[in-house]
């Protein structure tokens, strides 16, 4: 296969990015739309990676520090771009950026029941961190 280039994305991979998450079927959210893709390229500390092989979107991650933390979403390669380490790429990159930031502890969010997620994170070198619940509110539907 040839290489993947991981890239920061642009406002007009906002549709692709948004095809892709559909296509990987990651859990769709509130936050799904090309508007929100277009506001979290606006901010500084938000990053929203691309992988590209031979010009085709075949993988994202967007990666943000807050000032404190660093965490990471949208972690989603393409099925027959899967197993060839282009998740491990995206995320070493987040983590490379995330580092020049500032950032000093990462977290990932990751569906507990999604034993490919669940595998992916435990090699690339994230703690499971039982003791810790996740609690959302959309404030805006
Ligand atoms: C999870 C996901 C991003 C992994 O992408 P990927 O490019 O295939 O991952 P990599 O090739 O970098 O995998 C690196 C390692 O992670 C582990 N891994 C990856 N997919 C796995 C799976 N389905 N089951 C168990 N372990 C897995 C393996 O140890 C793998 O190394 P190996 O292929 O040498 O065994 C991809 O399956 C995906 O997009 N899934 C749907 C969206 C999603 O659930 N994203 C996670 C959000 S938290």
């Amino acid at each position: 296969m040839p290489p993947v280039t991981i890239r920061s994305a642009t406002e007009t991979d906002a549709a692709a990015v948004l095809d892709l998450w559909r296509a990987a079927e990651t859990t769709v959210s509130v936050t799904d739309t090309p508007e929100q893709i277009l506001v979290a390229l606006g901010q500084p500390g938000c990053m929203v990676l691309v992988g590209e092989v031979d010009g085709v979107l075949v993988g994202t991650l967007i990666a943000t520090f807050d000032g404190w933390r660093g965490n990471m979403y949208r972690l989603a390669v393409l099925p027959p771009f899967r197993r060839r380490g282009i998740a491990r790429q995206l995320v070493v990159e987040g983590e490379r950026r995330l580092v020049a930031l500032g950032a000093r502890r990462i977290t990932a969010l990751v569906e507990r029941e999604h034993d490919w997620a669940t595998g992916f994170w435990g090699v690339a070198g994230y703690t499971f961190d039982a003791g810790m619940a996740r609690y959302y509110h959309n404030v805006v539907m």
